[in-house]
């Protein structure tokens, strides 16, 4: 079986809530530095001193612990090659992988050759510590734990990453941080010192500070831990565009905030409305809310793309028959959508 990511495409003129971006779009300051670029700075290969120092200081850690990369795709295809590579074709090495998952952590392994072990949330979505536990043997070489979770939204508890670190030393404990901004939790930061070094995080700039277009994304994690990433990772692979566009996304705390702000704004709103029309969900830590439609699960998605509003079915996923993941960005956008649902759940006009 091989594994792949699914393009989900949306009509152009849709609204987009399927795919967890950033529905504002990016701080205007992001295309005031692109404008700047020259001629000459589009003809030669960028350098990345400057946003990497931005960077890092953003994150509160230091530029010898971060690579920056082609968006977090590209980090997390790094940490599947580095983990994976010399994995033997008799016995291969292994990914655990916590589902419902982000398809790329399977993808990746798939195409650096390792065999991916699924270990599913437990009822109701709990983090599944002792089978994964259980999951860890000899051969396995990464783990892929997403926090907070896409898409139930469920956040990990430190103290499990740190004993799951401590079971598999021999592999890397990849937490995938994408949504961590919404979060306001992360492992980043001073104290990531104590941590067991064969954890590294993930981030992507695509979500909160609305990068997903130009690709900027960044791995984390001890020195020595992620040198085989830095090797892994192509010398250019962050283009000039992406390279200016992130310090200025970065430096505008305000705009930053202002979108964190609309995002829980909104996730209570969908849960207002859900709760209005006796609808399960899961209370999210993210940019998105996983729904349970249940039966009327098509009617919803097809009702409301009638209406121009395009959501992610996620009833394939592991645990998640009857599904659908919704993006929370701005207010002005869920007010939409949370209108939509009401008009095809309830006939409203
Ligand atoms: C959990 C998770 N990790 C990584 C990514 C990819 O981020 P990027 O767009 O920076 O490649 C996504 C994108 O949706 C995601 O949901």
């Amino acid at each position: 079986m091989t594994h792949e990511y699914e393009r989900v495409i949306a009509p152009a003129d849709a609204l987009r809530l399927h795919l967890n971006e950033n529905t504002a779009g990016c701080s205007p300051r992001v295309l005031a530095a692109i404008h700047q670029l020259t001629r000459h700075d589009i003809a030669i290969y960028p350098d990345y001193d400057a946003v990497t120092e931005a960077c890092a200081a953003r994150l509160d850690v230091s530029p010898d612990r971060l690579v920056l990369t082609n968006g977090l795709d590209d980090g997390i295809l790094a940490t599947a090659i580095a983990a994976l590579k010399h994995s033997p074709r008799e016995a291969p090495f292994e990914s655990i992988i916590v589902v419902p998952a982000f398809d790329m952590y399977a993808a990746c392994t798939d195409a650096a050759g390792g065999r991916i072990v699924e270990v599913p949330l437990g009822d109701d979505f709990v983090f599944p510590l002792a089978a994964i536990l259980a999951a860890v043997n000899e051969r396995t070489r990464a783990v892929f734990l997403t926090n907070p979770n896409n898409p139930t939204g469920g956040l990990i508890r430190e103290q499990d990453i740190v004993t799951i670190a401590r079971a598999a030393t021999q592999a890397l404990i990849f937490v995938d941080e994408a949504y961590a901004d919404f979060a306001g939790q992360t492992l980043l930061g001073p104290a990531l010192d104590r941590l067991p070094p064969n954890i590294i995080v993930g981030r992507t700039f695509a979500k909160a500070y609305g990068l997903a277009g130009i690709r900027a994304g960044a791995v984390v994690g001890a020195a020595a831990t992620i040198a085989p990433l830095r090797r892994t990772v192509p010398p250019y692979t962050l283009n000039v565009g992406a390279a200016v566009a992130l310090p200025a996304a970065l430096e505008d705390i305000g705009y930053f905030d202002w979108y964190v702000a609309q995002v829980a704004e909104s996730r209570q709103l969908l849960y207002r409305t859900l709760d209005g029309l006796g609808i399960t969900y899961w209370p999210s830590h993210g940019n998105f809310v996983l729904v349970r439609f249940g039966m009327r699960l098509a009617t919803v998605i097809e009702g409301l793309a009638a209406r121009g509003v395009a959501i992610r079915d996620r009833s394939r996923d592991p645990g998640c028959a009857g599904c659908a993941r919704i993006t929370t960005g701005i207010v002005e956008h869920t007010v939409r959508c949370t209108q939509a649902l009401e008009e095809v759940l309830c006939g409203a006009a």
